[in-house]
């Protein structure tokens, strides 16, 4: 039997919940217009991915410090692959949990826009 303390107190945490915008889609803030490698997307690298993909460690081959040296990975899948965990990609970033939604749907919208540099 459960205890009608418990049942009151399930029914409680719901009641008092104010959903907005950003608890239902979490990128309510995020901007995505014009988002282009020299306006955000090499930002978002630099940040994230570079001390383990740059001039000093390269892992895998893998370069995010030039825009000659993402198109690479923008253009076999790769990029699109590890930041969203897809399946058969290795996750990253490597050390840490995913990045936040709005980098990754501001990249996912570079991606879907052509990867544009500027
Ligand atoms: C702490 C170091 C580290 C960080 C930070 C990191 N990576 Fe990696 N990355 C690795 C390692 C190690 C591998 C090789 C993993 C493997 O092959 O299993 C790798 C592999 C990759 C690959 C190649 C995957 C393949 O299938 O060949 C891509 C693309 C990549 N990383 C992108 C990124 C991006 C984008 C970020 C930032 C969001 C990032 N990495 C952050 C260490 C890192």
């Amino acid at each position: 039997m459960i205890p009608a303390m418990f049942i009151v107190i399930f029914l409680a945490s719901f009641s008092c919940t104010n959903y907005n915008e950003l608890d239902l889609y979490g990128v309510v803030d995020c901007d995505t217009t014009d988002i282009t490698w020299e306006s955000t997307i090499a930002d978002i690298l630099a940040e994230n991915c570079v001390r383990c993909h740059g001039p000093a460690i390269s892992y895998n081959g893998v370069r995010h410090d030039s825009y000659e040296a993402e198109l690479i990975v923008v253009n076999d899948g790769r990029l699109r692959g590890v930041v969203n965990h897809l399946p058969g990609y290795p996750q990253m970033p490597f050390d840490g949990p995913k990045l936040p939604e709005c980098e990754l749907l501001q990249i996912n919208t570079w991606l879907d826009n052509g990867a544009p540099e500027k």
